[in-house]
């Protein structure tokens, strides 16, 4: 097929742009046309490496033909068709295959799916589920979530609820929510490699407020087991398993939100495989595709979906769905992109070039500005301080910075979050390292 070309100088007005700062991005645009493999082309042709897998979703590298072929295939096929009271076989054989690597492995238990269009749908989708699953045990008066400070969760109303970022938070109302405190301790915590040493009596939040609540009125606990969005906040060594203990303890259902460090981004398929904690529900999203088509999908245990099994067998069990749940097209880009993870091993990649990726980004640690230096299979974060009143501005400089040297980075606050394709080589993880150091030596 044709490549298609567009304008490079579209006009700015009308896209009201998603977490940007539509003016400022406007007044100075920075635009991709073009994408293969480890790199984006931008509109003026120029190269840049892709740090950041696009948006913590193209594990696989971008313009992956096995996938854009099985896509191209399934539109001219079937382009959609319902899954209300309705299916297709790619749905369920998708459903099967990531049943297959479910979480946890075949002793984890969580082989049900339940398909999204994203990773917000899938967090609002599992907080349903996990209500609805209390209520069907006849535990209907747990209805309360508790989530994290700093939690990322998406954008629905629960995700913004359970989630524990103030500026997602402030305007908008929200469901009955609680938070633990968040396990970022740089004081204690800086520089460490891997997962921090101090800070699993944090767990014990999760007693603090069932304390407060009542058990009886809590359904669930929700945690990112490494967050991403809030700048890469790993678990302190022990805390998710004290977590998991103290859910059991009380009858609360434990979520592992895996929405990036699902399909390999810590070096095993999951986190959960990862640290060895099995949760009952995870959701996903993003590398489920490898980000070309949208999709989500959440991961309940049998103990979750069996207890929903139940009442008349021509009863809908959950009053739950979406549109787009296990549409075709997605459902083929997801069969296409588990069959490159499989047949490149890159579920697994991350853990062969962890130690020097942790290296390299440990090497940064003096240079100016620097305060932490976290990471964590192929994720990691460089924390800068803040300039005087002027939060966020000093990593926004070095992020556009890298960009105009060719290098594609994510910055939250005035922390820098990497997280490359899974086929990223040796030198691409040095060439990061050095834009990025060359960047905070310019930066005021
Ligand atoms: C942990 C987590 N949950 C949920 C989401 C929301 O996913 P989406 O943007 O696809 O709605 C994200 C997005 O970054 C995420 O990191």
């Amino acid at each position: 097929m044709d490549k298609i070309t567009h304008t490079n100088t579209p006009v700015l007005d009308n896209f009201w742009m998603p977490f940007t700062a539509n003016r400022q991005f406007k007044a100075a645009p920075r635009l991709l046309a073009a994408a293969e493999g480890m790199y984006y082309t931008d509109v003026d042709g120029n190269k840049v490496l892709d740090g950041t897998a696009g948006l913590w979703c193209v594990n696989a590298g971008h313009g992956r033909k096995k996938i854009t072929q099985a896509v191209e295939r399934q539109l001219s096929t079937m382009d959609f068709a319902p899954t209300f009271q309705m299916g297709h076989p790619i749905a369920f054989d998708f459903a099967a295959k990531l049943a297959a690597h479910a979480p946890g492995g075949p002793k984890g238990g969580l082989d049900r799916v339940f398909f999204t269009g994203s990773g917000s749908e899938s967090v609002d989708t599992a907080l349903k589920i996990a209500i609805a699953y209390q209520r069907a045990i006849g535990q209907g008066t747990r209805t309360r979530i508790i989530g994290r400070e700093k939690g990322y969760h998406g954008v629905g109303f629960g995700g913004i609820s359970v989630g524990g970022l103030v500026n997602n938070r402030r305007v908008f109302p929200q469901i009955p929510a609680d938070h633990m405190r968040h396990t970022l301790d740089v004081e204690r915590n800086a520089f460490s490699k891997g997962l921090p040493a101090h800070g699993i009596e944090l767990a014990e939040d999760l007693e603090r407020l069932v304390a407060l609540h009542g058990a009886e009125t809590i359904a669930a606990v929700i945690v990112e087991p490494m967050s991403g969005s809030a700048g890469v906040i790993l678990p302190p060594k022990g805390y998710l398993e004290r977590l998991r203990a103290i859910a059991d303890k009380y009858g609360i259902l434990l979520i592992f939100d895996e929405v990036i460090t699902g399909f390999g981004r810590l070096g095993t398929p999951f986190a959960t495989d990862y640290f060895g904690v099995v949760p009952d529900l995870v959701t996903t999203a993003k590398g489920i595709t490898n980000g070309t088509i949208p999709m989500g999908a959440v991961f309940a245990s049998r103990k979750v979906y069996d207890g929903l099994m139940t009442g008349p067998e021509n009863q809908i069990e959950l009053f739950h769905g979406y549109t787009y749940s296990g549409h075709p097209v997605a459902c083929a880009a997801g069969l296409a992109t588990m069959e490159v993870y499989e047949e490149e091993g890159l579920l697994t990649r991350a853990s062969e070039l962890a130690s020097d990726w942790e290296n390299a980004l440990h090497s940064l640690k003096g240079l100016p500005h620097v305060v932490d230096i976290r990471n964590l299979g192929l994720v990691g974060a460089i924390e800068l301080a803040p300039r005087d009143g002027a939060p966020g501005t000093r990593a926004y400089d070095v992020f556009v910075d890298c960009f105009n040297k060719g290098l594609l980075i994510r910055v939250t606050g005035d922390i820098i979050a990497l997280s490359p394709p899974l086929i990223i080589e040796r030198a691409q993880i040095e060439t990061i390292v050095s834009t990025i150091g060359d960047a905070l030596k310019r930066a005021a």
